[in-house]
């Protein structure tokens, strides 16, 4: 765990850094959010930012989002300042931590942090394979291809691998190839000096460098355009990089990890992919099964995600009764532990009394059998097969569809149907006032909420 602090936490940054040392952070600190973003361009990784409140965070948030730094900021101010604490969050901050720095607080934070990228729950014997096969190619240096289904925890393997393998204590850097536009995958991963090209005010270190010593997990790898695949073919062989507008190659130590979702032969086989590229990260195969394929992981899954989401929502942790643990078991799970996983956290925040029912478990899809008599069908077919459905129809009518069916998904509860549609709970509230005044029937707020 790699901690960045902004400012001097009115004073207290000696007692804040010690007890982060002490629970095994590596700590550094700078000035100001100028600082902050040079140390980062440089390559000076993070795994979690702590600033003082009277700092402009959401500046920093701003910055780190636009330079696609992801990283959780904390804020931390004086104990009596409620108002700033309010006005942190709102910016963006993930917590608030008062000072004087709290041993156990700032602790339960960095144990918190660190435990979202490294738990890791089965039971199933498909699972297990997985597992071991991880445990025995994790020391070497091979490239590792994870491949799997949407939401079935490639990452979660990848980095699993990391904290196996002799690169434990350097650092995993994840680059998401599907969510960065092409044009920049390339500076994001090899860097730039500065004046390489206009908009480059200042020199930035790749993915690649800033991996040095430890891993790097190219994730989604198969949306990298065929460009890109053949520098990172010459990455691969030659173990250097070249920054945009630099002069000499740079060498670097690092391990790729690649993930897809894809079938990687077909892409190859379609002309999207290298073929040699392929067998360059293919070295190691491994496959993570869907959720469907290891029904016994579901339990466990779902009762960790319970644990997590009610200690963080500050609730009872609850249990499961047996026709919740049937409806769990006998969904197709076609997001896999992903959709699990949020499912379990609408759960949290929807039941009611000392037992998590049935009603309080929404599921989206079909149950399996259903999914079965219709011939399988995966999520993307279902997706284009919706898109197919939509033209023809306006915008305003699908919004209105999409809002209510999310409504009546959420069992009435605005707040949080608000967060799955991404928009404000005053836009909610307002388009269901104009569908009401159109004698649209709303599902009523579940009783005793809002
Ligand atoms: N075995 C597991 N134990 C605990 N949590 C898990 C496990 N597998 C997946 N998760 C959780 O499920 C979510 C999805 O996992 P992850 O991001 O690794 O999936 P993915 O296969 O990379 O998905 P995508 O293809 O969409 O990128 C994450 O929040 C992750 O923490
Ligand atoms: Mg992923």
């Amino acid at each position: 765990m790699r901690l960045l602090i902004i400012g001097d936490l009115y004073g207290q940054i000696g007692t804040a850094s010690a007890i982060a040392r002490s629970r095994g952070a590596k700590v550094a600190h700078v000035a100001d959010i100028e600082a902050a973003m040079k140390a980062l361009r440089d390559g000076q990784g993070a795994d979690l930012v702590m600033i003082e409140v009277r700092e402009d965070i959401e500046k920093l948030v701003t910055l780190l989002m636009r330079e696609r730094f992801n990283l959780p900021v904390i804020a931390c101010g004086l104990q009596n300042d409620k108002d700033s604490a309010v006005k942190a969050i709102r910016s963006g901050a993930k917590e608030y931590i008062p000072l004087p720095p709290n041993e156990e607080l700032i602790a339960a934070v960095l144990e918190a942090i660190t435990e979202e990228t490294q738990s890791l729950v089965f039971s199933s014997a498909a699972m297990a394979k997985v597992i071991a096969m991880a445990d025995q190619i994790a020391p070497s240096d091979a490239s590792v291809m994870i491949t799997g289904e949407s939401g079935t925890g490639k990452e979660v393997i990848a980095r699993y691998i990391h904290r196996k393998s002799k690169r434990a204590s350097g650092t995993m850097i994840s680059v998401n190839c599907a969510a960065i536009p092409e044009n920049l995958l390339e500076s994001e991963l090899f860097g730039y000096e500065k004046g390489a090209f206009t908009g480059a005010a200042s020199r930035r270190i790749g993915k690649f460098e800033e991996a040095d010593g430890g891993t790097i997990l190219l994730d989604e790898i198969s949306e990298m355009d065929l460009r890109l695949q053949s520098k990172l073919l010459r990455v691969l062989q030659e173990r250097e990089v070249d920054r945009i507008g630099g002069s000499k190659p740079i060498k670097v130590n690092i391990r790729v990890l690649a993930t897809s979702n894809r079938n990687m032969q077909e892409v190859v086989k379609k002309g999207t992919f290298r073929e040699d590229l392929y067998f360059r990260l293919n070295v190691i195969p491994l496959n993570i099964p869907s959720l469907r394929e290891r029904k016994e992981d579901i339990l466990p899954l779902a009762e960790h995600f319970i644990e997590k989401y009610s200690k963080a929502n500050g609730v009872p942790v609850r249990k499961l009764s047996d026709a919740s643990i049937t409806k769990l078991t006998q969904y197709a799970w076609q997001g896999n532990v992903r959709e699990l996983e949020n499912t379990m956290h609408r759960s949290v925040l929807l039941a009611n009394g000392s037992i998590i029912e049935p009603d309080a478990i929404a599921l989206q899809g079909m149950p399996e059998q259903a999914v079965a008599a219709s011939g399988g069908g995966s999520v993307s077919r279902q997706i284009s097969n919706n898109t197919g459905g939509l033209v023809g129809r306006t915008v305003e009518s699908v919004e209105q569809e999409l809002i209510l069916d999310t409504l009546s998904h959420c069992l009435g509860n605005r707040t949080h149907a608000a967060n799955i549609l991404g928009i404000s709970i005053r836009t909610l509230r307002n388009k269901l006032k104009q569908y009401g005044e159109h004698g649209v029937a709303i599902p009523p707020p579940p009783t005793g909420a809002e």
